[in-house]
């Protein structure tokens, strides 16, 4: 079964967080990634405040703001990094702080925090000078958190857009064919490299992995919504985003005109070493 975005390179030896025009390209349509890209599970957010000493959280690759308004609305005082213009100013005019940077050239300026976090967005960052910037900034006890959805396409959902992808976008450094037991075994490659980028980093206790589990039904028109919000797909033509869209909608039409996707919210956390 193909497995779903984002998923990694397909160039053997290629690091994803490399493809700095994708990494940097989800603002082409801000709004619509504000709206179709679904919030972080409520648990997850729980667990990472109480797990923090304390409220001051930076998110990494905020984005729209999606996590940071919940983690606002948790009770935490937030600062958004985010590279990407565009993305930053809609995030602000919904009531979040950002800075204009990547994470691996932003400047702290001696700040700290109790928190950084980063929804669906640690695999476009360098691992290891990542999670090095979070060791910079996080407080005694503080909790550095990546984590991203893993949803599961139905797999002729799935086969039908990576038939089309692979038809329009042949030279695309994005691959979606890769045979997996599940979504979450696809995201192995990634999930290591973030716990492995903590450990290199240094400074951290061991990582952890946490997972929570949910599903979303969706329609045919809401799917073809977001769809367009990935990553190997921001940058397409649009005759030949058009394509894809109407090769997964047909799929989508074929199963009744909806589905459920199961979503597995998973993160890899680590607490700053020289805490309590
Ligand atoms: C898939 S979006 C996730 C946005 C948001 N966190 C969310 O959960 O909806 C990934 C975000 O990471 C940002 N990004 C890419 N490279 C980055 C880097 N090196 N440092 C910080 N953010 C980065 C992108 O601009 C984009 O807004």
């Amino acid at each position: 079964m193909p497995t779903v975005p984002p998923v990694e390179s397909r160039r053997p030896g290629q690091d994803i967080h490399r493809l700095r025009q994708a990494a940097e390209s989800f603002g082409i349509d801000a709004a619509r990634y504000d709206r179709t890209r679904p919030p972080y599970p409520d648990a997850l957010v729980q667990r990472i405040v109480d797990g923090s000493p304390g409220p001051g959280l930076l998110d990494v690759g905020c984005g729209t703001g999606i996590a940071a308004r919940q983690f606002q609305t948790a009770g935490c005082t937030v600062l958004g990094v985010e590279p990407d213009a565009r993305m930053a100013e809609f995030a602000r005019r919904t009531g979040v702080a950002v800075e204009v940077a990547t994470i691996e050239a932003w400047d702290p300026a001696g700040r700290m925090f109790d928190a950084v976090v980063a929804g669906t967005a640690w695999h476009w960052v360098d691992p290891v000078a990542g999670a090095a910037k979070a060791a910079q900034v996080l407080r005694p006890g503080g909790l550095l958190a990546p984590f991203w959805h893993v949803f599961q396409l139905p797999p002729e959902v799935a086969e039908a857009f990576a038939a089309v992808y692979k038809r329009v976008a042949p030279d695309s450094p994005f691959g979606f064919s890769r045979p997996v037991r599940s979504a979450l075994d696809g995201y192995e490659v990634l999930l290591a490299k973030a716990a492995d980028g903590i450990r290199d980093a240094g400074g951290f206790r061991r990582p952890e992995r946490w997972q929570f589990e949910w599903e979303k039904t969706y329609t045919r028109d809401e799917w073809l919504d977001q769809l367009p919000t990935t990553g190997a797909l921001t940058q397409l033509a649009q005759d030949k985003l058009a394509e894809v869209l109407t090769g997964t909608g047909a799929a989508i039409d074929t199963m009744g005109g909806s589905f459920t996707m199961p979503y597995t919210t998973v993160a890899v956390t680590a607490v700053r070493a020289d805490g309590p």
